[in-house]
């Protein structure tokens, strides 16, 4: 597996079979056939056989896949077997949302601090995290091994923070800003934007209306 390159379009689908999986054992089901999953997650058996073969295919014929076997494999594949500090920058509506929200922390995403220009909300906790001042940013990053940065700012403001946060060392950008950014290669950046799934959701609205 070690240097193969798989293919967006799988890494995309891997987090939903993760949280199926995760619910199985969760209901105490040890192995799973990929037509049993394939019931389950609506997707078609082979396609599930085709994904996961990607890997070395973890199943055996005629006795299915090992779920907690396949379930850590995945968490491997996906990287969150390990702990990946985080900081918000722009601890606003949306920033204190991610920051309250303790599931990112077990999947292994830990926030581990929070920044903000306005000087009224320095000082405030949230969820046992001080709010810094920006100016702290840098230093912050440096000592404290941060992996990703959350930009939740205003557009206008984003691509002089990613640069800033790039100049620092930052690798992973989780960009909610509504902005393409413009970073060196060796920088990724993942896009997060709830209205372009709403207009998604609106158009399926609408052809449903028109059928
Ligand atoms: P908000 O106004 O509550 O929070 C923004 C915070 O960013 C404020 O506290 C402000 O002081 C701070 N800020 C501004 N410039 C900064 C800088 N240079 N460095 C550090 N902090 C800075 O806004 P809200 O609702 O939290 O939204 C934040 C951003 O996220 C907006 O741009 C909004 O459009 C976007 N957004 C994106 C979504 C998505 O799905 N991608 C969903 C909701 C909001």
């Amino acid at each position: 597996m070690e240097g193969k390159e798989i293919s967006q379009a799988v890494i995309k689908r891997l987090p939903r079979y993760y949280r199926y999986l995760g619910e199985l054992m969760e209901s105490g089901v040890e192995r799973i056939s990929s037509n049993e999953l394939s019931e389950r997650m609506k997707v078609t058996a082979s396609q599930i056989r085709q994904d996961l073969n990607n890997f070395g295919g973890f199943g055996q014929q005629g006795y299915g896949y090992n779920v907690k076997y396949l379930y850590e494999e995945i968490a491997k594949i996906l990287g969150i077997d390990k702990c990946h500090n985080m900081i918000i920058i722009g601890a606003g509506n949306l920033g204190q949302a991610i920051a309250n929200y303790t599931n990112f922390e077990k999947r292994g995403f830990v926030v581990k601090g929070l920044f903000d220009i306005d000087p009224n909300l320095k000082g405030v906790m949230v969820r046992g995290i001080e709010i810094c001042g920006i100016e702290e940013m840098e230093e912050f990053i440096r000592e404290n091994h941060i992996e990703i940065a959350a930009l939740t700012i205003p557009k206008t403001k984003a691509a002089e923070m990613a640069e800033r946060v790039v100049d620092s060392g930052i690798k992973a950008i989780w960009n909610f800003a509504h902005t393409d950014l413009n970073v060196p290669a060796d920088v990724i950046v993942e896009n997060v934007h709830l209205s372009e799934s709403l207009m998604r959701l609106s158009y399926n609205i609408a052809k449903n209306a028109r059928t």
